[in-house]
Formats: structure tokens, sequence, C-alpha cells
């Protein structure tokens, strides 16, 4: 999708490295008008160029007299000002705005963190008609510093119960702030007052839904194909790649090629079970290339994690590669381009600490749709849904009708089972013994009626062995673990509180029947400290 063909006002927002900026972005959506977040210290054409209506400034957890503290561009208050665009700071967007307006930041004596109450002094737009001076809200707070002196024309809206600033705006120059977190739910009247600001305050129109995005994603789709143009795409079996892809023979039909490879990580009975559901149910023109000695060959000895993943982005690339040359060769059909299912939480860039040396996002994992395509690839990207988020991407699929129970798979990474085989995943026969278990983990799952309350189930493989004692006999065999949790979009997540006759059933249905197997761990952390999968 592209931003520009956005019929609805773009509210676009500064990450200034707020753990909870992108639920920002959630929530707007959630009022259907698009926003989008880019980097804070984005130049200022990446701003421009977004035309937006309204700017949100993130908090951070950034003080804003640190050395290299994160601040919007050069030319961005003249910007704003000239354009008549509206702006709203939180937590530390309102603290940069207070400092670079001519106001003045210290260091609070008085911390704040966590639920609070503010008290409104003076009934103003972002609170609506519904609140009066005097009227009182909890709030989520989490600050350090506070702003102790407004710039000119900046009035007071609110105070917390300690007298701190809480809401400050000015109207004339269109600014706004509020020193809380109005996006999380434990500011239980915050969605109300981003609704009075974006709709009362800046005149912004709601409109923006699935299909619209759909028919716009199918003009910039078919206005970038040529005629002459084929375009491959890579089906994981995976929600991301079928919706992409349905989405691609929707505005080019048959010149859509689809190729599913068997890479040799994929999970028990996959292959036969998501090429029965390409052909049968979604009709889709797919190729099935068997490629497991070529993937296996090329990860015997490796341990390294980021290792793998590039080596397995680099051998997808040149399949993909020596399909579109075997398209071109036999049948006189050229592949330009390759679709790809990549996310909106794939591509965000947040802003680092100060001090840290880095400009954006650490790779935490070099997701192979993303971080591992080589340089030099010949074939030219569509990413269809880059912009948006995992349970946007389903809703998408209902439309155009992907059946709902492949719509609701948990997820599965692009590197399959190598990163759910710790270490060395051609050792041994490793890859049959999680397939086995994972399989059993899986459908237990499903049996007891729980799979669509779990964002992810899995199994992992640990390259230790454990002493046991099975039919009276020592064993040394494998550990596994089971993974399961909660997620909204797979950026944070809960781990999943099996009831105890589950877990007690399924430790029991695998040590019986997965031969090597003599112990089974649960993963019982979250995202963060973890991440999801192990590796
Ligand atoms: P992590 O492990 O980073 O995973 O917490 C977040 C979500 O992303 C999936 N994941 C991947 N998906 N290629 C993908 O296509 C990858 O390399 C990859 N690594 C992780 C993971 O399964 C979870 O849903």
């Amino acid at each position: 999708m592209d931003p520009q063909s956005v019929q609805t006002n773009v509210v676009l927002i500064l990450d200034f490295g707020s753990q909870y900026t992108h639920l920002i972005t959630r929530r707007i959506r959630s009022l259907s008008v698009f926003s989008l977040c880019i980097s804070g210290t984005s130049p200022l054409k990446s701003i421009t160029d977004l035309n937006p209506s309204v700017i949100i400034l993130s908090g951070g957890p950034h003080s804003v007299h640190a050395p290299n503290a994160p601040c919007f561009p050069d030319g961005f208050i003249e910007y704003v000002e000239s354009k008549g665009v509206f702006v709203l700071g939180i937590c530390y967007g309102l603290q940069l705005i207070v400092e670079r307006l001519g106001g003045c930041v210290r260091a609070g004596e008085k911390q704040e963190y966590g639920r609070m109450e503010i008290e409104v002094e003076k009934a103003c737009g972002l609170f609506g008609g519904s609140k009066k001076v005097g009227d009182k809200q909890v709030v989520w707070m989490s600050h350090g510093d506070e702003a102790v002196k407004l710039p000119d024309g900046f009035e007071v809206a609110a105070r917390s119960q300690q007298g701190s600033v809480a809401a400050v705006e000015c109207p004339g120059r269109r600014f706004y702030g509020l020193q809380y977190h109005p996006e999380v739910t434990h500011s239980p009247e915050g969605m109300e007052t981003l609704r009075y600001f974006l709709f009362d305050v800046c005149g912004v129109t709601a409109g923006w839904k699935m299909e619209d995005v759909l028919d716009e994603e199918i003009k910039v789709i078919q206005g970038k194909v040529g005629p002459e143009d084929h375009v491959i795409c890579a089906l994981s079996g995976g929600v991301d790649s079928t919706v992409a892809a349905t989405l691609v023979h929707k505005a080019i039909g048959d010149r859509l090629h689809c190729v599913f490879v068997d890479n040799g990580l994929l999970r028990y009975k996959e292959r036969e079970r998501v090429m029965e559901t390409f052909e049968r149910d979604l009709h889709l023109p797919v190729t099935c290339v068997d490629a497991t000695e070529q993937f296996l060959s090329k990860l015997k000895g490796v341990v390294d994690p980021e290792m793998k993943r590039k080596i397995i982005g680099k051998e997808f690339i040149c399949i993909f590669d020596d399909f579109a040359q075997r398209l071109e060769r036999d049948l006189g059909k050229k592949a330009v381009y390759l679709v790809q299912g990549t996310l909106y939480p794939d591509v965000i860039e947040s802003c680092p600490p100060p001090g840290s040396g880095r400009t954006h996002s650490h790779t935490i994992k070099s997701h192979h749709n993303v971080g591992g395509l080589p340089k030099d690839m010949k074939l030219k990207l569509i990413e269809p849904l880059k912009l948006l988020f995992k349970d946007e991407v389903r809703e998408l699929g209902r439309i155009l009708e992907v059946p709902s129970a492949f719509l609701k798979r948990h997820p599965f990474p692009g590197p399959g089972l190598a990163v759910r085989v710790l270490g060395d995943v051609t050792e041994g026969n490793a890859l049959e013994i999680l397939r086995q278990v994972d399989e059993i983990f899986i459908q237990s799952i499903k049996d007891a009626g729980i799979y669509d309350t779990i964002w992810q189930a899995f199994a992992v493989f640990l390259p230790i062995r454990s002493v046991g004692v099975q039919g009276d006999q020592r064993t040394h065999s494998h550990v596994v673990a089971l993974r399961a949790v909660t997620s909204q979009d797979g950026m944070t997540a809960d781990w999943y509180n099996f009831e105890h006759k589950f877990l007690d059933d399924v430790a029991r249905k695998i040590c019986n029947s997965v031969r090597g197997v003599n112990r089974v761990v649960q993963d019982i952390t979250s995202k963060p400290p973890s991440t999801i999968e192990w590796e």
C-alpha cells in the first residue's frame, strides 16, 4: 500500500522510543483513521512526503536534556506551523514541544509512574465537551522530567494530584500535549481523549477501512506491474504470504506464479496440507519445489542463529531466481517482481536510547523476508502488506475469502524449524523428533479448543540430553521445550498458562510416543525479555 494513495487524513506518529508507540498507531487505526509510524529523527522530507494532517510525537525513555536526546528534524516547527498541521506531544513528546518552543523542562523532583489521578483545569478541546473544570480522571503516567514553564501562548489544561502539568494546549498554534499515555488501557478515558483530539480538535475524517485498502492495493499493483511482466510469489503456508498472493492474483490473474519450497524445515505433513489448501480452496497456481537437500547441506554444522537465517534467506532467493529463469526459458514469461508477505512490525524502525551509538532499531533477529535479501537480487519486490498489522492482514484475508481456518493458523517463521532446533539442525534425527513432538502439542491444543486463543504455540528441540528412566531402563535422551504465547502483534507476548492436566497429558504423550525424548519442559518467559522463537 502506498501511504500517499490513502484517501483519508494521515496521522503520522514520530517515534521517540516509547514501548507504547505502536499502540498509538493501532488505536488510531481502530478509529478508522490511517496512521503510520516512522522514527522521530527521520529527515524532514520523510515527514513532508507523507503530507500528514496530524503529527503525534511519542513518548520515549530519554530526558530532553540528555546528550544526543532524539529530536524532530530542523525545520519541523516551521513546517507544521506553515501547513497548519496539528501536533500532539505525548510524554517525552510534550516535553520536546515545551523545550523547543521556549518553555522549560526540569528533572522532576517528584517522579510520577503508574496509575494517577489528574484534574481538569481548563475545559478544552482535548477533553471534549464532557469534562469540566474540576473533573478528575485516572491516567497512566511514566515520567521523570516535568514541564515547569510553558512556551508563550500555552495553557495548562490539567494537572496531576501532585501539581505537575498533565495536559497543555495552544490552540492558536495547533500544539497540544499530554504528559500521560492515553493509548494504554490503564488510562480508561484515554481513547476518548484521542477521539476528541482527532475528530473535534483536528477535524480529521474517519473512513479508512480494509475494503479501501484492498481496492487501493489492487490499483497500486496493476499500475506497477507492466502488461508483459510476470510476478512470482513464494508461499510459505502462512497467513501473510497466502493473503499477499491472493491479493496479487486478484490484481494480475495468472501472470502470478507461486512457488512453495519444501526446505526440509517444515512441520509435520506441512507440504501435503498446505498444497491441498492452495489448490483446492484458493485456486492459486502453485509449483512445489523439493529443496530439502539444498538447504540441509548448506546448514550442516551451522549453529549460529543469524548465520542460519542468512543462509536460508540466500537459498530461498537462489530458488526464486532459478524458478524465474525457468519460467522465462520454458514458457517465455519474464518474471520481474517477487511478492513478499512482509508486515508492518517487520519494517518498523524505532528510536534507540541516546548515547547507544545506534541510529535505528537494533537488529534483534534479521527476519529473512526483510534483513536477509541479497543486495544483488534481480527481482524487484512487491510487499502489499507492509503497512499492516497481523490482525489487519487477517481482516484483509477474510474480505478476500481466504478460508477462516487458514487465517487463524499460528504464525510460522520463514526459517522454519531451523530456529526451533537449537544448534546444528542436521545432527541426528532432531528435525524428525521435533516434528513429532510439535504435532502432538498442536493437536492437543486443538483438541482442547484453545488454539484460537493462543497467538503461537510450538515445540523446541534442545541440543542436550538428560537422564531418565523409561520401562525400567536408564535413558540418556533428548529434552524438548513447549512454548505457547498470547500476543496482539508478536511485538510483545505473554506466556500462556495451560491447565495442569493439559500439560501433564501432553508431556506423558510425548515421552510415550516419541522415541528419543525423555524430558519435556515448558517455557514460561514473556517477550520481553525473551523473544517468541528461541533463536
Ligand atoms: P520473535 O522470535 O522475534 O518473533 O519474538 C516474532 C514473530 O516473528 C516470527 N519470526 C519470523 N518470521 N522470519 C519470519 O518470517 C523470521 O526469520 C522470523 N523470526 C521470527 C515469530 O515466529 C513470531 O511470530
